[in-house]
């Protein structure tokens, strides 16, 4: 009798399959619970003769372990089959992806763009690998003019003809002869870029920086309408509490000229490491457009007058931001990066 009880019990728990969880709670109650059928066969057991009690025990043993065996085995496919089933939980927060963000210096340069767009300033573009002639000559440098020197610029080729060197542009004001050279005026544009010098690196300068290059040439142009576009430029850039200083100045492609202070955001004017405690800081050089300039590039200055200005990204956003040392800017270190993060605008 007990012995037919086990085969048939062991032939259950081989063959019990289980599709859901009830199934397997069912074979849990069935074989393996306090009140199941294995624990009641061993009850029985007392009342077996005692020379079959070592032979039946063994066997029962052997249908517990198969239960348990079993029960494992169960479980184990069910919840396989539950994670690759499982529908995801819609309710639940998205997990954001951690997106990058653009560098301060695009950012300023966006803005600046921005500015001059709108007084119908049109964005223009010209080689970093210049001529000497487009870089110097056209621009009114004369022949020994210090600029050339070779600890100023990185040349990359000696030419036999005149004003044929290849350099780096040492700064963005070629854009404005290649510009001369193939429109004729009027002609208003900015032209921001990368430029280089050959100095020593450290916390105030930079082999490369960045410029903005402006250049305006029609009938009538004046000092006044530069004085205007610089004052209004300073004032969309930093608010309109900021205070602009023109001093005389000199370079060779402009007559008048000038360089432009705007008023020290780092100390408010009081005086600091930055503005060389005098309250101002230099963000551009500007000037008339030297007659010699048009005539280069085909232009009548009987008939056309125009200004120039040449604006340092890096310092516009040093003002902007806050930023005190030049090689922030191209060390690529994250901390500082992230801190420009502007949500998907510029
Ligand atoms: N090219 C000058 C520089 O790199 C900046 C500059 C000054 C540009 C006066 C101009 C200008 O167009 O009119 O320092």
């Amino acid at each position: 009798m007990m012995e037919e009880k086990i085969k048939s019990l062991l032939a259950e728990v081989s063959d019990f399959k289980a599709a859901t969880r009830q199934d397997l709670e069912s074979f849990r109650l069935r074989f393996i619970s306090k009140k199941g059928a294995v624990t009641e066969l061993f009850e029985s057991l007392k009342q077996i003769p005692a020379d079959q009690k070592k032979m039946f025990g063994k066997v029962l043993n052997e249908l517990k372990q198969a239960a348990e065996n079993k029960f494992a085995a169960l479980s184990e496919s069910l919840e396989s089959v539950a994670d690759s089933t499982q529908i995801p939980d819609l309710t639940l927060p998205p997990v954001p992806n951690t997106v990058g963000n653009l560098h301060p210096l695009f950012l300023t340069k966006l803005r600046i763009i921005e500015i001059f767009e709108r007084l119908g300033f049109t964005v223009e573009d010209g080689p970093e690998i210049e001529d000497d002639w487009h870089n110097f000559s056209a621009l009114n440098f004369p022949e020994n003019h210090p600029a050339r020197e070779m600890q100023d610029t990185f040349f990359i080729e000696k030419s036999a003809t005149e004003g044929g060197d290849k350099l780096l542009r040492t700064h963005t004001s070629n854009v404005q002869i290649r510009l001369l050279e193939k429109q004729k005026p009027p002609v208003r544009a900015i032209m921001p870029g990368r430029v280089y010098r050959n100095e020593a690196i450290s916390a105030r300068a930079h082999c490369f920086f960045h410029q903005v290059e402006a250049i305006y040439v029609d009938k009538n142009v004046s000092f006044a309408d530069l004085k205007q576009t610089l004052y209004h430029f300073a004032k969309e850039m930093y608010g309109k509490d900021i205070k602009l200083r023109l001093r005389p100045s000199f370079f060779p492609f402009t007559e008048p000229s000038a360089e432009i202070d705007v008023t020290c955001l780092i100390c408010k004017g009081d005086g600091c490491v930055v503005c060389k405690r005098s309250g101002w800081v230099e963000i551009a050089g500007a000037g008339m457009v030297h007659p010699n300039v048009l005539r280069n590039c085909g232009v009548d200055p009987e008939e056309y007058t125009g200004f120039a200005l040449g604006m340092g990204i890096e310092r516009v956003t040093q003002l902007r931001y806050q930023v005190n040392d030049l090689r922030l800017y191209s060390e690529n270190d994250v901390r500082f990066l992230k801190q420009f993060h502007t949500e998907g605008t510029a």
